[in-house]
């Protein structure tokens, strides 16, 4: 976690961006991603793809990478990522991501892009890399050793953000970190060389984290998360065998009651109420009408995003284009910038 000062700073700058994004949108190009390790959940909808929507519609540069070698910074296997990556389109398409404004493509199909490891690695050192909390963080999580490719993952977003000239990454505040590798990167590269890549904001959202269904971080591994690609029924029946506790009476309380509280905090970000006043008009009647209130929340709210997903999945064909001509646009980028890289290292022959 970055100290108050610097975490104020980013928060300043960020809010100023913010505001300069509606009159100046032609600006700003925006980069995130996701890890195709499974199905995109209702953490994912509230926290970041909402917002891409809107940065897309704003009229903003908007680019989404599937980071499939991402999958292999923690575990030794890349079973199911053809069918993660393939429903991964079909999840942003569903919530509104238009492939014809938001350029969607993987990293292993833009070897360009990959190439910028190589000359970014050499502007930061072990030291830098070992002190990243969240790349510590996520070694701890994952059970695993610490990989090579895992303690350089953020130098590999660096890539990611840097290739598509990427000024703005709507992040969280556990991922400033990131952010502030990627504009040492990118600062240091055009010192040393020649001015090729822009200054890069991180976005932080307002949005607070969700949690899953228990009150536990939404995860997919612990069985608490909604995803997106859920029917009705399934919803229903994972919001019906969530864990609540033995006090009838329904109050908001995420300290002590952090099962009852998820399930406030879930319908009241799908209803656009304050979960206390949920919880206030539920009373005594308990977890059964709270949970039957969520389910109602969560599918009216989701009932359009799953009908054109349903639409979506009748032709696969359609899917795999809208990626094929992403990647190509990628690749394209990714060229043109390497170009500029081997032109500012003199390395043109
Ligand atoms: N690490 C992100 C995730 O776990 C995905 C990602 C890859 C990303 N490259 C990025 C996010 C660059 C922001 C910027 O979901």
């Amino acid at each position: 976690m970055p100290n108050e000062g610097s975490y104020e700073a980013a928060l300043k700058k960020s809010d100023s961006v913010q505001a300069d994004l509606t009159v100046h949108p032609e600006k700003y190009t925006m980069l995130t991603g996701d890890r195709p390790t499974g199905r995109l959940h209702l953490g994912h909808y509230f926290g970041t793809l909402r917002e891409r929507v809107r940065l897309q519609d704003m009229g903003i540069r908007t680019n989404i990478v599937i980071a499939d070698y991402q999958v292999i910074t923690d575990r030794d296997t890349t079973e199911h990522i053809r069918d993660n990556v393939f429903n991964m389109v079909v999840d942003y398409m569903a919530c509104g991501i238009d492939p014809e404004k938001t350029m969607i493509f993987t990293h292993s199909a833009v070897p360009a892009e990959n190439q910028l490891m190589l000359p970014f690695l050499s502007l930061v050192t072990e030291a830098e890399m070992e002190r990243n909390p969240t790349v510590k963080a996520e070694q701890e999580a994952s059970g695993h050793a610490l990989t090579g490719l895992l303690l350089t993952y953020p130098v590999h977003q660096a890539c990611d953000i840097l290739f598509c000239k990427g000024n703005i990454v709507p992040v969280g505040r556990d991922q400033l970190p990131h952010i502030e590798i990627t504009s040492k990167i990118a600062r240091r590269f055009n010192e040393r060389y020649a001015p090729v890549f822009p200054e890069v904001t991180g976005l932080l959202t307002s949005t607070p984290l969700l949690p899953g269904l228990d009150g536990r971080k939404m995860s997919k591994s612990y069985g608490n998360a909604i995803s997106l690609s859920m029917t009705a029924e399934e919803t229903a029946k994972l919001i019906k065998k969530s864990k609540t506790d033995s006090e009838r009476n329904i109050t908001f309380d995420p300290e002590n009651r952090p099962g009852v509280s998820a399930l406030l905090t879930t319908a009241g970000i799908c209803t656009g109420r304050d979960p206390k006043e949920i919880a206030d008009e539920i009373g005594m009647g308990g977890a059964g009408q709270l949970k039957r209130y969520v389910t109602e929340s969560v599918n009216s709210y989701f009932a359009p995003i799953r009908a054109r997903r349903e639409e979506l999945l009748q032709d696969p064909d359609y899917i795999w284009d809208v990626l094929h001509q992403g990647n190509e646009r990628a690749n394209v980028i990714a060229q043109q910038t390497l170009g500029e890289v081997r032109e500012a290292m003199g390395m043109v022959y």
